[in-house]
């Protein structure tokens, strides 16, 4: 590990930095300290001051019996204005020192970059830091990123949780992964996003089998092979599929059994919350909506709906006690294992339509949620369409939070519906709505 070696070996280098600053620092305040020397001896102020001071002794030391007041306001006149050039020399010498300052931290602060990311990779592995960079651009400056180094891109937020990395970097490099998707997920959830694991093989399934050809794997449960369960509670498809009729909360409790409600959605409009494809697709002109984005897809159908009307849709979802993206691969769709937190990795005016059904909530906090709907209004061309499928919020939410923040986004209403929901009576509501990023 070439590498790993070259990281510790720049500890030395760092700690010769850390002497060679102490000297610049003990040179910089030599300077500073003749320079005042030599600003008060030499600057004509300092002649005035004397000049006055033998006056002033002059004038006390022979007590005059009557004050002459002619002269003493004279004097306290001249007084006062060599108050005020002291004053603008004192400004003046203020900021000098200001500059001189400014050029001392400038160059602490090209010391100190390094310095403090080493002080927060302290004690850590060195697969992590490795996984955090710095790496040399092995072919030198790149004109293209303006630097010669680059580090790999992972969440701000895993250095806040350092036993969990330590915990998750403890791998064999080169080996199997260790299989511990919950704690990652846990670990991703939190902002360590993208994870830092990078130089392991994860298990195969035993037993895998070849997936089904389109169009049958659109609506087919997999084979059980097809994954490796043990992240899960469930251990097979078939305890997935009957899951919607256990008691207690799952995310997505149905959504495995790909007869039951999951084969009806979007297929007809009640004219309320619930909108058909059909009804979206028709707002724009024919075959206008190609590509897009399902924000937290659950099992991929909206995906597979939209495939079979040739639009191409990306699914992001967790795996919140499911295999959900690995359901939706098999099921010949696109998986993204991405929490709403990420900066969607699109570039700016490109998708058709966004879609999003229960994910995007109230439990996101309301700058989060803000920043999603700024980044799905970027990736957007112009006349693409956000559809916004029964977000959920408390009833105050919805005029005072929700619909000002979308107005402020900028995004044009094509429909609106808002309903209370039905199994609670704690003012609870749903709204879905039909979004158009403007032409222009
Ligand atoms: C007071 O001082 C002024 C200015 O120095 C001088 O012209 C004047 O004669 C002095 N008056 C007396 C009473 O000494
Ligand atoms: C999808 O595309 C195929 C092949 O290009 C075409 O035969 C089919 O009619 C299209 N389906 C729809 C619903 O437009
Ligand atoms: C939100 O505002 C609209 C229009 O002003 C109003 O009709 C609706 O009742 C309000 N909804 C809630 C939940 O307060």
């Amino acid at each position: 590990m070439g590498s790993s070696e070259d990281c510790l070996r720049k500890n030395n280098p760092h700690q010769q930095q850390h002497t060679t600053k102490f000297k610049l620092k003990i040179l910089l305040l030599v300077i500073l300290t003749n320079l005042l020397t030599i600003y008060i001896f030499t600057s004509p102020s300092s002649f005035h001051l004397d000049r006055d001071l033998s006056h002033y002794t002059n004038h006390f030391s022979l007590p005059l019996p009557w004050p002459n007041t002619t002269a003493l306001s004279i004097e306290l006149r001249s007084t006062q204005a060599q108050l005020a050039a002291t004053r603008s020399q004192l400004a003046e010498l203020h900021q000098r020192l200001h500059a001189i300052g400014g050029i001392l931290a400038k160059h602490q602060d090209v010391e100190d970059g390094p310095s403090d990311e080493f002080a927060a990779l302290a004690g850590l592995p060195d697969e992590v830091k490795l996984s955090l960079g710095p790496h040399a651009l092995p072919l030198g400056y790149s004109p293209r990123s303006g630097s010669d180094t680059i580090y790999p891109s992972v969440g701000a937020a895993c250095l806040r949780y350092k036993d969990d990395l330590v915990q998750y970097m403890k791998y064999e490099v080169g080996g199997e992964c260790p299989v511990d998707d919950v704690f990652a997920q846990r670990l991703l959830l939190k902002g360590c996003e993208p994870l830092p694991r990078r130089r392991c093989r994860p298990r195969s399934p035993k037993g895998y089998v070849d997936p089904a050809p389109y169009p049958e794997c659109l609506w087919q449960v997999p084979p059980d092979p097809s994954i490796i369960w043990e992240p899960y509670n469930c251990k097979n498809y078939r305890c997935l599929v009957d899951r919607k009729n256990q008691p207690g909360f799952f995310d997505c409790k149905d959504c495995f059994d790909l007869n039951g409600r999951e084969k009806a959605r979007w297929l007809f409009d009640n004219g309320n919350l619930d909108y058909s494809i059909e009804y979206v697709l028709k707002t724009k002109l024919p075959d206008t909506i190609r590509i897009g984005l399902d924000i937290g897809g659950g099992s991929g159908t909206f995906a597979a709906r939209m495939r079979e009307r040739n639009v191409t849709i990306i699914t992001t979802s967790m795996n919140l006690d499911g295999p959900f993206n690995s359901f939706i691969a098999s099921r010949g769709l696109i998986p993204m294992h991405m929490s709403v937190s990420q900066r969607l990795p699109f570039f700016e005016n490109t998708l058709d339509i966004v879609h999003s059904m229960h994910v995007l909530s109230n439990w996101v906090p309301d700058t989060m949620l803000e920043f999603t709907f700024y980044d799905v209004y970027r990736v957007l061309r112009p006349g693409g369409l956000l559809w916004l499928d029964r977000f959920f919020c408390k009833g105050p939410q919805l005029n005072q939070t929700y619909v000002p923040m979308i107005d402020r986004v900028g995004f044009k209403k094509i429909r609106w519906n808002a309903g209370m929901k039905l199994d609670k009576n704690k003012n609870e509501w749903y709204f879905s709505a039909l979004l158009e990023k403007p032409m222009s």
